[in-house]
């Protein structure tokens, strides 16, 4: 798939843009704080209903406006739609699907897939193990959409849970004793046993699928036989899963998920947190046979970094069209080698949207249609 048009009113710096696309390579120059990063969060907005660099929508709506708009073109073999999202801050978004209006905005994932890479992306590696999760969780919802359901689920339960748990608490200003509160715990108990089992089985089965991918990008990233990357995801809780059909893994997980939850229920009450659960599981990184975190050179961690997006670009096109690769300023944070071989690993991908505020740092396999970013506006860049 690929976009034609991207069209942003109000959003972050711009007060209005259009802009027409090709398939293939485009990249967008301009020096530093121009918005070149703000273009193509919007296309990531657009295909995951949420931004690489900020977790709430206020930033997005340019400074002084009350709404933004991103309009978006999106071209497939069999359709060609238009995005319309509507960002309103503190209120609900909205979203229309060929001008006509859609009930959630989630329903509009899955129009629009794209793999996104930033300079962000080093805390995939370095960062909290929410990252990862995160990292999985969107990957789950670009493969399958109906995800996004799973995943708000399970936060619901887990946030209900979670303020139960709270109330029991000795900080608590309407105190429930711990009988009362024991009672409604365990139909909470059976709740996230099932939303989560479902989340993590689903997480489980995607990381092994992604296990190969992510490998092989390692090697074609950091160059053949400078170490070895593997993933594993680590349950908070319990056996780390039994094989069996999906269904029984899921029976299985929900089974385990409640009895760890009858284990640790004392000290949640104590603590007034959720301590078993997929929120608390971990995709462990593995470079070298040791950790990534805490072990991984910067550049290696890089690697990894890059690894993971790439793996997930193989995913996601396997059986299906390309999504629209979008490289956020990944070239500057590159040495010579790592930027010619990532540029020939997505260079032959449908659509490459690029970012760069040194032109130069480009590699030359990545030529094709160059906007300049200043001012505001875009314009054909100079040759
Ligand atoms: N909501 C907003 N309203 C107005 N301006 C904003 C808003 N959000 C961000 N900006 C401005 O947008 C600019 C940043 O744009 P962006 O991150 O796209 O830059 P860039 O071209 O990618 O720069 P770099 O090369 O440094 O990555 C900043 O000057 C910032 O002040
Ligand atoms: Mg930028």
């Amino acid at each position: 798939m690929h976009l034609t048009r991207l069209a942003l009113t109000d959003f972050r710096s711009y007060r209005s843009v259009d802009v027409t696309l090709e398939p293939g390579v485009t990249v967008f120059d301009g020096p530093n704080g121009e918005g070149k990063t703000n273009l193509v969060e919007a296309v990531g907005y657009v295909a995951a209903l949420s931004s690489h660099r900020t977790a709430h929508d206020a930033p997005l709506v340019r400074h002084g406006a009350r709404q933004a708009i991103i309009r978006a073109q999106v071209h497939d073999e069999v359709h060609d739609n238009l995005v319309e999202v509507e960002l309103n801050p503190g209120r609900a978004n909205r979203v229309r699907l060929n001008k006509a209006p859609l009930p959630r905005p989630r329903e509009i994932l899955g129009i629009l897939r794209t793999v996104l890479f930033a300079p962000e992306d080093l805390a995939l590696v370095k960062g909290d193990p929410g990252e990862r999760r995160r990292f999985l969780d969107d990957l789950l919802v670009a493969m399958a959409p109906r995800y996004a359901a799973v995943r708000a689920d399970y936060d619901r339960v887990l946030k209900q849970r979670t303020a139960l748990l709270k109330s029991a608490g000795p900080k608590s200003a309407r105190r429930q004793s711990r009988e009362t509160v024991a009672a409604t715990l365990d139909t909470w108990d059976a709740h996230l046993a099932r939303a989560g089992a479902e989340l993590l089985v689903a997480r489980e089965h995607l990381v092994d699928s992604l296990r190969p991918h992510v490998t092989e990008a390692y090697a074609a990233v950091a160059g053949d036989g400078r170490g070895h990357a593997a993933i594993a995801y680590r349950r908070s809780f319990g056996s780390n899963g039994t094989p069996g059909s999906y269904s029984e893994r899921l029976r299985a997980a929900g089974e385990e998920l409640m009895t760890a939850l009858a284990e640790v229920r004392d000290s949640e009450l104590d603590r007034g947190v959720c301590l078993a659960g997929p929120h608390r599981d971990e995709l462990e990184l593995i470079v070298r046979g040791l950790p990534a975190r805490g072990y991984a050179s910067h550049g290696e961690s890089w690697s990894l970094a890059l690894a993971l997006r790439l793996a997930s670009f193989g995913l996601l096109r396997a059986g299906r069209e390309d999504p629209v690769l979008v490289l956020d300023d990944v070239f500057a944070e590159l040495d010579s080698g790592r930027r010619s071989r990532l540029a020939s690993l997505v260079s032959g991908a449908e659509q490459v949207l690029v970012t760069a505020a040194v032109p130069d740092d480009v590699p030359p396999v990545l030529a094709g249609a160059r906007f300049t970013v200043a001012g505001g506006s875009l314009r054909p860049a100079e040759r």
